[in-house]
């Protein structure tokens, strides 16, 4: 895939972690001339921090910010951001990445998650939002080539103990995407679920700190303590290789540890 096109790019969960990397290091390669930035988060000073960045290896590519609430979103906020940051010019690509996501209260086991409010605000987050998000940005290009990118992990395909909200939400959300891979197969939408591996981002801190069962906890702690636990930048290179390689089928499921590129 060749990256360098006048693209529109907007990169959910942008402020820390994942995305915010994704978000740098995919501005450096998307055309200069003609390409919009849109980062989401709901930390502004830190949207604001990660548009500063962009602007200094990108001087000039514009970058738009919006601190939204994923927990609460409707339909009508994503159109809005989707239309006053420039949906409606002429790109030769859009680009979504549906990066932003929660582990979920960890502390708990499967048999005790059944909390309705908590899981209606869980869900949103994490699947409607998503989903909701992806469905503006399908209409608002349509006729457009388009790469969809999900963060999924291996939570979405493996049951992980302490894990009972992520996996499930994960689960749900790359199928969502799979789904939508299968029906748009012949069209111009190109769909890949990227599992970006372990990362050393606030998440794991969180999972590292919270997680019911002693067996995870150790797990975390140990790749942290031995630094085998991969750094944000490196899973963002090997994800821009699978892009550029291009030997992944759309829907696909593809983990850093896959030799894909
Ligand atoms: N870290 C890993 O090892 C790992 C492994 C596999 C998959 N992943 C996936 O990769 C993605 C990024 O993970 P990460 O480790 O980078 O997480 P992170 O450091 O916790 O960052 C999460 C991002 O999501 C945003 N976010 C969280 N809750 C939100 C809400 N309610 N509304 C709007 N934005 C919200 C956060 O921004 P604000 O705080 O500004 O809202 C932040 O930018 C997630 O989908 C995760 O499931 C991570």
């Amino acid at each position: 895939m060749d990256l360098k096109q006048r693209t529109y790019l907007l990169v959910t969960g942008a402020s820390r972690g994942i995305g915010r990397e994704f978000a740098q290091q995919l501005a450096r390669r998307i055309a200069a001339e003609g390409s919009v930035v849109t980062l989401l988060g709901r930390n502004q000073p830190l949207l604001e921090e990660a548009k500063a960045q962009i602007a200094t290896t990108t001087p000039g590519l514009p970058v738009y910010t919006y601190s939204l609430e994923l927990e609460s979103a409707k339909t009508e906020d994503f159109a809005q951001i989707l239309e006053s940051s420039g949906g409606k010019k002429s790109f030769e690509r859009a680009i979504v990445i549906h990066n932003a996501g929660t582990v979920g209260d960890t502390s708990k086991r499967a048999k005790e998650i059944g909390n309705t409010d908590y899981l209606q605000k869980y869900y949103h987050t994490n699947v409607f939002s998503a989903i909701s998000l992806n469905c503006e940005f399908m209409r608002v290009f349509q006729g457009i080539p388009k790469l969809v990118v999900n963060l999924s992990t291996l939570a979405a395909i493996a049951p992980i103990s302490s894990m009972a909200h992520y996996c499930t939400v994960k689960a749900a959300r790359e199928m969502y995407f799979r789904v939508l891979a299968t029906e748009e197969s012949s069209k111009d939408t190109l769909v890949l679920n990227y599992a970006p591996g372990v990362i050393d981002t606030q998440m794991t801190v969180q999972v590292q700190r919270e997680a019911h069962d002693p067996a995870v906890v150790a797990m975390f702690r140990e790749q942290r303590e031995a630094k085998t636990m991969l750094t944000t930048a490196q899973t963002t290179e090997r994800f821009i290789k699978v892009l550029e390689a291009l030997k992944f089928k759309s829907g696909d499921h593809v983990d850093y540890r896959d030799a894909l590129i």
